[in-house]
């Protein structure tokens, strides 16, 4: 048997609007989809991509003191719309202003087009709202950081709990994004039951325990550069060590236990994953034994700049991977796939 069944809420929002996507229920051959809504899928994979873009050019910004690359205009950089200056602080400042106009346009356009099209309480409304109360989340975490004088050499005990709180909201908006695509191609919808429940909260917890004590540890190389890695050693040991300072050491602890967490993580949910999630599962074991030599290698050259982006872009990958795996162990059996009505 091969039925199609319409859902109300979609149905009705398609009238409305011309993005016209429905929910059909396909007995025993899976999801499908069709032209329009995979543009819809291809939006999210993009948005995506660009917010991970803007959080490594953000990263870049830190790490080169490069945040009054555009002095003091905007949203004009160094007093034009596109700079003439070759200067690195002002393409990096100008690049990472890029990426975000791009993000924004990109988060902003999937948000609206996904509640037009199947209104907020369908799974892909509900995940894109999430992702723009988690954008809008950056942009104000990103404005108490300067409004409260949390930035440059400041390491007051409010800049050691903002930085981390940006990290976790920055996992979570690339989570909601990642749902957004995950359930418009057709994925069902989860539910917080079953053999998979310890093990995901056990993987989710421990990516942002890793985010967290990561982002402490990059705030602390910024603050306080190591000349060598036996001068780390000191200051982190010494008796007058700043206590961020003393924090860095429990960041490579806390990643070596979450990574072999996450190794059985996706052993413990393979039996219960799709086909794909297997192979994004794979992948999570590859990146974590690959991120274990970033690491060490961040900390063996002193953490140069471009160390530091690709550690950081793994780490956002590697979360993107584990919410697939996780969405796909918490899957509801049979739900309607989301597809595009004919026209
Ligand atoms: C699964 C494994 C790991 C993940 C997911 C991970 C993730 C992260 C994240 C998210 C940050 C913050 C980056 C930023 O805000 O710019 C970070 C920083 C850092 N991590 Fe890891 N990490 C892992 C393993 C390790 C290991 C094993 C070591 C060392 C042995 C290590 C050393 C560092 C250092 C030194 C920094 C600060 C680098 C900087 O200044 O940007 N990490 N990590």
């Amino acid at each position: 048997m091969n039925f199609v069944t319409a859902n109300p809420i979609a149905t009705n929002t398609s009238r409305r609007n011309s993005f016209f996507i429905t929910t059909r229920l396909r007995d025993g051959d899976g999801p499908v989809t069709d032209r329009l809504s995979s543009r819809f899928v291809r939006l999210a994979w993009f948005a995506l991509v660009v917010t991970t873009i803007v959080i490594s050019t953000g990263a870049l910004v830190r790490a080169t003191e490069s945040g009054a690359g555009c002095g003091e205009s905007w949203p004009r950089c160094d007093g034009a719309l596109i700079p003439v200056s070759t200067d690195a602080a002002t393409v990096i400042e100008f690049t990472h202003r890029m990426a975000t106009l791009a993000s924004s346009i990109a988060v902003g356009w999937l948000v609206l087009w996904a509640l037009r099209a199947v209104g907020r309480h369908h799974r892909v409304g509900k995940a894109a709202l999430a992702t723009a109360g988690f954008f809008v989340g950056e942009v104000a975490i990103g404005a108490f950081l300067v409004i409260f004088g949390w930035v440059d050499q400041d390491s007051s005990v409010g800049r050691l709990v903002v930085v981390p709180l940006h990290l976790v909201n920055t996992f979570l908006l690339l989570g909601a994004i990642t749902l957004v695509a995950r359930w418009a191609s057709g994925r069902p919808s989860i539910e917080w039951r079953g053999a998979a429940r310890r093990p995901v909260a056990i993987a989710i917890g421990g990516m942002m325990l890793i985010g967290i004590t990561g982002a402490w540890n990059a705030l602390a190389d910024t603050l306080f550069p190591a000349e060598s890695v036996l001068d780390a050693l000191r200051q982190e040991f010494g008796n007058s060590a700043e206590l961020l300072v003393r924090l860095r050491v429990v960041h490579p602890i806390v990643a070596i236990a979450v990574g072999l967490s996450l190794v059985w993580f996706v052993r413990r949910v393979r039996p219960l994953i799709d086909e794909s999630a297997r192979g994004f599962a794979r992948w999570v074991e590859y990146i974590v034994f690959g991120q274990f030599v970033v690491g060490i290698l961040n900390i063996a050259l002193l953490t140069p700049v471009e160390i530091q982006l690709v550690h950081l872009a793994v780490a956002d990958a590697l979360w993107v991977l584990v919410v697939l795996v996780a969405a796909s162990a918490l899957e509801k059996s049979t739900e309607p796939a989301l597809v595009e009505a004919p026209a």
